[in-house]
């Protein structure tokens, strides 16, 4: 269904042969349109008459046009593309640790559809702006969809799903001012050090990558893989883009949006356009399913990393991306991606923060795209879904199977309905013996890692960190200064010291009478002062 140019179901209703009829203008009822330039009026002058149906009809389905945007991730651009397996992870079968069939044979496609956004800003906020990227992939394999929700960066800033909103409320527009403000954001930041990482990760130019196509992905959380005797494995997933990675400082980005705020979006779709098909290997990371006490963090503390040299990246296939969207709001805006989205030989870890996503990705999309998103065909499996699920807001159709009887919807039954699926493999059956508890995960160790991160970066990175960092910190209050100057020398001595001497020269300027205004407020008075009178009229 997805593959038909105009997106429309294959089932819908009329015909399709393309005729001079069909160009005619209809209301949603298949009434001709005779005029759609004039209302129907008293003379023509008007008032309008109430009996304009084709006019109501136009007005009211154009005052609902809007659905509730994500309450994450609002601002997006999506592609459809294809995954090509390598059949191998690394040098062994794929069946070595996965049933999963999209894996197991060298050359098998499988079509997808990816969207790319950012986190925090609405609909169409500008696509320069520091944040994490999202990285959503949703393949429709022959068993079913299989979702992987990720995002560009590696790293996360909490790992407890619970903490989720007071996150997400810090970095969003301040509830009095409707702006977004360091203040907040450092305020939560400063009592949260397991964000050190992400957070030395997102002030730098990580946190502007160029573009969708030159960004890195990652599935993030911890998954595991089940294989055909039940045995399973903690698996990390990594996309590494092919067109390579490139990053914006944040003055390159401040003269990028200056020009166009689309610009990632324009990217996209122009690369696709013109034939150049961006693509990214997928890589998967693989540890035995254990607590590995051997290691100074918790594998599934998906604040860490899991260091490259000790688990070593095993390409297990690539995608591309070959066709843009006809429909910007059916495809894009609709697409309904969650992390509970797996399919027979993919399963969750215990990763408390993977469990939480797990709730609020399907509970969110029965409010934003209603109770039968499933049915819309950016969302449907193309393997035929076949559920006793009726009814409910915009049903559209029923799960039916030939053959089957359709007085049958329940199960189990004796006359004719649908019957459960047989196992592919042995069930993987996980052992639990611990105290039910409300503790955090016991090795913290938030800041070897950050540290890590800050030294690896190249100098013009660390630069731009600490610009960044210094800028968004100095109109916020001392204890807060204070207590992030704390936690970034903890990460590393030089991180925190130059942090702190960029915040003293700030302050240096101010006491000397030179304006330490920030750049927003400059943009204010810019505005003011640079402008041109108009004479009233
Ligand atoms: C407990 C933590 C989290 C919660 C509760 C949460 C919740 C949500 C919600 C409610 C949405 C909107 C979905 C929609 O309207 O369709 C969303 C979108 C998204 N989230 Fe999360 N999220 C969490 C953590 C994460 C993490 C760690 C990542 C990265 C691995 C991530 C990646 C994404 C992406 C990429 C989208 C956009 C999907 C799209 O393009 O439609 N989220 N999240």
């Amino acid at each position: 269904m997805i593959e038909q140019k105009n997106s429309q179901p294959a089932d819908s209703a009329c015909g399709d042969a393309a005729s001079t009829e069909n160009n005619l203008l209809t209301t949603r009822q298949g009434h001709p349109v005779y005029d759609n330039q004039n209302l129907r009026t008293i003379g023509n002058r008007g008032p309008a008459t109430l009996e304009n149906y084709h006019f109501l009809e136009k007005l009211s389905h154009f005052d609902r046009e809007r659905v509730p945007e994500r309450v994450v991730h609002a601002r997006g651009a999506g592609a459809h593309g294809v995954f090509e397996s390598y059949g191998t992870v690394g040098s062994e079968p794929a069946s070595t640790y996965t049933r999963a069939k999209v894996f197991q044979e060298k050359g098998k496609e499988t079509l997808l559809f990816v969207r790319f956004s950012t986190v925090i800003h609405g609909g169409n906020s500008p696509e320069t702006l520091r944040d994490p990227r999202g990285f959503a992939v949703k393949m429709y394999t022959e068993d079913g969809n299989w979702d992987l929700v990720g995002n560009n960066l590696k790293v996360f800033f909490i790992c407890d799903a619970l903490k989720f909103p007071d996150l997400v409320h810090a970095f969003k527009p301040d509830p009095m001012t409707n702006r977004q403000d360091g203040e907040r954001i450092f305020d939560f930041i400063s009592n949260t050090p397991e964000a050190m990482q992400m957070i030395t990760f997102l002030f730098s130019p990580w946190g502007i990558p160029a573009n969708y196509r030159q960004m890195q992905g990652s599935g993030v959380n911890t998954y595991k893989w089940v294989n055909a005797d039940g045995k399973a494995v903690l698996v990390k997933y990594h996309w590494e883009p092919m067109q390579g990675i490139k990053n914006l400082t944040q003055e390159m980005a401040e003269e990028i949006q200056g020009k166009n705020f689309n610009h990632a979006t324009q990217d996209l779709y122009d690369a696709i356009e013109k034939g150049e098909f961006p693509q990214w290997e997928l890589f998967v990371q693989i540890l035995s399913d254990d607590e590995h006490p051997e290691l100074d963090f918790d594998p599934l503390d998906d604040t860490k990393l899991w260091p490259k040299e000790e688990f070593p990246w095993l390409p297990v296939g690539k995608m591309t991306l070959n066709r843009n969207p006809v429909n910007y709001f059916a495809e894009v805006e609709q697409v309904a991606f969650g992390t509970g989205v797996l399919v027979d030989g993919l399963d969750f870890s215990d990763d408390k923060m993977l469990q939480g996503r797990t709730f609020s990705y399907s509970d969110t999309q029965r409010y934003r795209v209603g109770t039968n998103y499933l049915q819309l065909p950016i969302n449907s499996p193309r393997k035929k879904a076949v559920t006793n699920q009726r009814d409910g807001q915009m049903a559209y159709n029923q799960d039916l199977t030939a053959g089957l009887n359709t007085h049958v919807n329940y199960e189990p039954s004796t006359l004719g309905g649908v019957k459960e699926a047989p196992k592919t493999g042995k069930d993987y059956t996980p052992q639990y013996n611990a105290a039910l508890v409300r503790e955090k995960i016991s090795r913290q160790n938030n800041f070897s890692q950050a540290g890590d991160t800050y030294r690896n970066f190249q100098d013009w990175e660390k630069q731009d960190l600490i610009n960044n960092l210094v800028s968004t910190l100095v109109p916020t209050q001392q204890h807060i200064q204070d207590n992030m100057i704390a936690l970034f020398t903890q990460c590393d001595a030089d991180y925190g010291k130059r942090v702190s001497d960029g915040l003293m020269q700030f302050k240096a300027m101010k006491n000397s009478g030179n304006s330490e205004s920030s750049h927003a407020d400059e943009a204010v008075q810019q505005a003011i002062e640079e402008s041109m009178e108009a004479k009233a009229y």
